[in-house]
C-alpha cells in the first residue's frame, strides 16, 4: 500500500541541484495526498523563476520509481521567495520589500536600463512580485521605457507605483519635473531614497530590481548604502574599456559589502533582424573575460537588435512583446539564473543584516 512515509522516504534521497541538500530537509514537499495508486505533491520551489523545475520535476519521478503501490505522480508547482539582506530602515518603512537587485554600469549608454526593465519584466512573467525603482538620477529613462506616462497616484499619504508589464514602478523621474537640471548632492540621494521606501506603497515585492545610476562614484555608493541590496549585476558592452569599469564596480560593491551577482555583456553581437544572423561586431566576449579576472559568474550574453531598442522607445520591453524572441531567450535564462542564485545565497546566508 502506498503511503505518505514511503514517499518522503523516497523524496529524502532526492536532492535540489543547487542548494545541496534534499527537498525533505528543506521543507520543499508540502501537501502529500494519497489517492489508491496516485500520488500529488508540490515542490515549494524558492524562486516563481527557478531556472532548474524541469531537473527537479525529472529528480522526483527517479526518486519515487521504486515506491511500492506508486503508478500515476503529480507534480505541483508553488514558491515562497526567501528574504534577502535587509536594514532597520527597511525593515521599519518598506518591510514587504524582500530583495533587492541593483544593476549598475560603468559608464552611460551600455543598456543598463534596457537589461534592468526586461530583467524587472521577464521576473514577473514567471510570476513573481517585481518592483523596479528608477534611481539614476542623471537619466530615469524607466518609466518611458515601461509604457508610463504621468504620475504616480497617492492613497492614504503614499505614493502608488504604477504598474506596468506585471510590474511596479517608481523612479526619481516622479520626483522632479522634466525640465529641473539634475544636479543632487549626497543629502538630497539619501532624502529621495528615504521617500522611495517611506513613502512608497510597494506592498509584497520579492524582487526590487533598481537602475543605478552609472558609475561609481559617491551617489551610486550612498545608494547602494542606503538600500540593502542582496546582489548586484554589472552590465557592460564588449569593448576592452568594460573590463576596467566593471573592476571599479566590483570594487565599489566590495566597499559597501554587496555580493556580485554577475556580469551581463549587453550589445555582445549583431542579430540581423531579418535572417536572425549573427555577427560579432566588436571582438565580442569582454564582458565574460572580465568576469573570468574578476572571478564573478559571466550572467549573459545579449545581442545588440533592433527589436531591443524599439521594444524600449515603445515602452513594452522585448520580453513582454515577444517572450519567444532570440532576444527574450537570452534575456529570460538571465533572470532565472538572476533569481536562483539569489535562493542559494538567501539559502546559505544567515540573513545579512546591514
Ligand atoms: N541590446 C540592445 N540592442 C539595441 N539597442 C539597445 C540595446 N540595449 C540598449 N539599446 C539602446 O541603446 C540606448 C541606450 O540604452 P539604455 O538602456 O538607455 O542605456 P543606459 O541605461 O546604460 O544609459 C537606448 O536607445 C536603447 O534602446
Ligand atoms: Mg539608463
Amino acid at each position: 500500500m502506498l503511503n505518505e512515509q514511503a514517499v518522503l522516504d523516497a523524496l529524502k534521497n532526492v536532492q535540489e541541484p543547487e542548494l545541496g541538500k534534499d527537498l525533505v530537509t528543506l521543507n520543499m514537499i508540502k501537501d502529500i495526498e494519497i489517492e489508491g495508486d496516485k500520488l500529488t505533491f508540490t515542490v515549494q520551489l524558492t524562486t516563481p523563476a527557478c531556472p532548474l523545475k524541469d531537473e527537479i520535476d525529472k529528480r522526483c519521478r527517479e526518486g519515487l520509481a521504486g515506491v511500492e503501490g506508486l503508478n500515476q505522480i503529480e507534480i505541483k508547482w508553488g514558491s515562497s521567495v526567501a528574504r534577502g539582506a535587509t536594514n532597520p530602515q527597511m525593515e521599519e518603512m518598506a518591510p514587504g520589500i524582500k530583495n533587492v537587485i541593483a544593476v549598475s554600469s560603468g559608464k552611460g549608454g551600455v543598456g543598463k536600463t534596457t537589461v534592468a526593465v526586461n530583467l524587472a519584466v521577464a521576473l514577473a512573467r514567471e510570476g513573481a512580485s517585481v518592483g523596479i525603482l528608477d534611481a539614476d538620477i542623471y537619466g530615469p529613462n524607466v518609466p518611458k521605457m515601461m509604457g508610463i506616462t504621468g504620475q504616480p497616484q497617492s492613497e492614504d499619504g503614499k505614493m502608488v507605483p504604477p504598474e506596468a508589464h506585471g510590474v511596479k514602478v517608481m523612479s526619481m523621474g516622479f520626483l522632479v519635473p522634466d525640465d529641473t537640471p539634475l544636479v543632487w548632492r549626497g543629502p538630497m540621494i539619501h532624502g529621495a531614497i528615504q521617500q522611495f521606501l517611506k513613502d512608497v506603497a510597494w506592498g509584497e515585492v520579492d524582487y526590487l530590481i533598481i537602475d543605478l545610476p552609472p558609475g561609481t562614484g559617491d551617489a551610486q555608493l550612498s545608494i547602494c548604502q542606503l538600500m540593502p541590496v542582496t546582489g548586484a549585476v554589472i552590465v557592460t558592452t564588449p569593448q576592452e574599456v568594460s573590463l576596467l569599469d566593471s573592476k571599479r564596480g566590483l570594487a565599489m560593491f566590495q566597499k559597501v559589502n554587496v555580493p556580485l551577482l554577475g556580469i551581463i555583456e549587453n550589445m555582445s553581437y549583431f542579430l540581423c533582424p531579418h535572417c536572425d544572423e549573427r555577427t560579432d561586431i566588436f571582438s565580442t566576449g569582454g564582458g565574460e573575460k572580465a568576469a573570468v579576472t574578476l572571478d564573478v559568474p559571466f550572467l549573459g550574453a545579449v545581442p545588440i537588435n533592433t527589436a531591443i531598442r524599439e521594444g524600449g522607445d515603445a515602452g513594452v520591453p522585448v520580453v513582454a512583446s515577444n517572450p519567444e524572441s532570440p532576444q527574450s531567450e537570452q534575456l529570460i535564462p538571465i533572470a532565472r539564473d538572476i533569481a536562483a542564485k539569489i535562493a542559494v545565497r538567501n539559502q546559505n546566508n544567515v540573513l545579512r543584516v546591514i
